[in-house]
């Protein structure tokens, strides 16, 4: 019944969207869904280039069967382990007994570990290649971007790279699977969201991967999640790139915890500091709305970041705390930072937002505002003040080039 889409001779397009699933990893929002892309690849053999979530299994299996018509699947290649990927390596099993499963020592591993499937297994090794006929896979092994077992296969004659989550982003896709068939705009915030939240503590390792992509011309990027690039290869591999060095854009990342208003208010005053000193690109998170993968998200593209919280138990306000974790986990840097915070009886939370920034290794404003109760006049000034210094520190960031990878 199903007429897949053809992304360029012998390549069909099996993948599903996910309109259901309120959160990603049980952790993420999907205002826009997601879909998880897999490939169909027909030739003298037949291989399909990863599965899809299981709880879309049953339309996975009819969209590949209508394609094949018959046929058997010769090869399934893997190339992430990730359960929205690998979940349906089982069923599909059932379905194509004889077919090989394709993966590193690593894959192979996890395929037997997670769903007890062995036997017809053929286990590759970096650059090595298997033709189907006319067409042609090469294995790049990419570990870590963003699980050990992580490879990217390269298709030789159409010149497709299939990259696994590398490249991918959330947001389901709405008829079209080409870029160039599509309007792409919802996509890249996205993409930095994925990237930030998923993928952003793995820096290094996507630096390594990419330059060891370099020399591949590329036609297409089949990635898991998202649409298949082409038309915008180039801003897909340098938004890699940008994330994966940390760079930062000019711009303020305001974030701030409040139960009653003191801290709230003096995050307005700081960020009107930073306004007054030019810089446009300013964002105001109060950590308690705002979904913390959007915070995260803007803070991988902006460079100043000032922090406030309110003292709470001789701690930090907890859902401030809870963003420091994330901050730190992904090692998030070139960044310039301040802070403030507000208390009644002892101060903690701005002692606790100044050892967070030593330890992140960032440039800090010299000035901090810790106020007692009500914002009074002299520390009104002094938030006008760290807006100012913040501002002036992003302007004059240079990166620090031993970030690079
Ligand atoms: C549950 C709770 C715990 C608090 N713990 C402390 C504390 O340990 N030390 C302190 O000086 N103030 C403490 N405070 C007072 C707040 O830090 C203070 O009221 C602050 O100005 C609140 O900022 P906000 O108006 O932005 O919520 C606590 C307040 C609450 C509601
Ligand atoms: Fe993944
Ligand atoms: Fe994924």
């Amino acid at each position: 019944m199903f007429q897949n889409q053809e992304i360029t001779k012998g390549i069909f397009y099996v993948g599903v969207n996910d309109r259901q699933k309120h959160k990603f990893e049980n952790m993420l929002p999907l205002p826009y869904g997601v879909s998880y892309n897999s490939y169909l690849i027909v030739d003298e053999k037949t291989a399909l280039v990863d599965t899809v979530d299981i709880g879309m299994g049953d339309i996975f299996i009819e969209k590949i069967q209508s394609q094949l018509q018959g046929r058997s699947l010769d090869y399934l290649i893997i190339n992430h382990m990730e359960p929205d990927h690998s979940g349906s390596i089982k069923l599909i099993r059932k379905y194509y007994p004889e077919m090989i499963i394709v993966g590193n020592n690593k894959t192979l591993s996890m395929v037997e570990g997670y769903y007890g499937v062995t036997g017809n297994v053929l286990e590759v090794a970096d650059g090595e290649t298997l033709s189907l006929g006319t067409h042609k896979l090469q294995f790049h092994l990419t570990p870590m971007v963003h699980w050990p077992e992580t490879m990217m296969t390269y298709e030789l004659t159409e010149k497709i790279l299939f990259s696994g989550d590398a490249f991918g982003c959330f947001g389901t896709l709405d008829g079209a699977v080409l870029d160039r068939n599509m309007n792409v705009d919802k996509y890249w915030d996205e993409m930095t969201r994925y990237y930030a939240n998923i993928v952003g503590k793995y820096g290094a390792p996507v630096q390594k991967a990419l330059k060891k992509l370099t020399p591949l011309d590329l036609n297409y990027i089949c990635s898991t999640h998202g649409p298949v690039w082409s038309e915008y290869i180039t801003e897909v591999v340098d938004m890699y790139d940008q994330l994966s060095r940390y760079e930062t854009k000019e711009g303020v990342v305001i974030v701030y915890g409040s139960m009653y208003g003191n801290t709230e208010l003096m995050a307005e005053t700081v960020a009107q500091g930073v306004a007054e000193s030019g810089i446009k690109d300013i964002i105001i998170h109060n950590v308690s709305k705002s979904d913390p993968s959007v915070i995260i998200q803007d803070i991988f593209k902006y460079r100043g970041l000032i922090i406030g919280s309110p003292t709470y138990c001789n701690e930090l306000y907890p859902e401030v705390d809870s963003l420091l974790g994330k901050i730190e986990l992904r090692g998030v840097k070139n960044h310039v930072f301040g802070c403030f915070g507000s208390y009644t009886w002892a101060s903690a939370a701005v002692k606790r937002l100044t050892s967070f920034v030593e330890t992140m290794k960032w440039p800090s404003a010299e000035v901090t505002v810790d106020e007692k109760q009500g914002l009074k006049v002299d520390n009104y000034q002094s938030c006008l003040e760290l807006g100012r210094q913040v501002a002036t520190m992003v302007k004059n960031y240079v990166s620090d080039p031993s970030h690079c990878g």
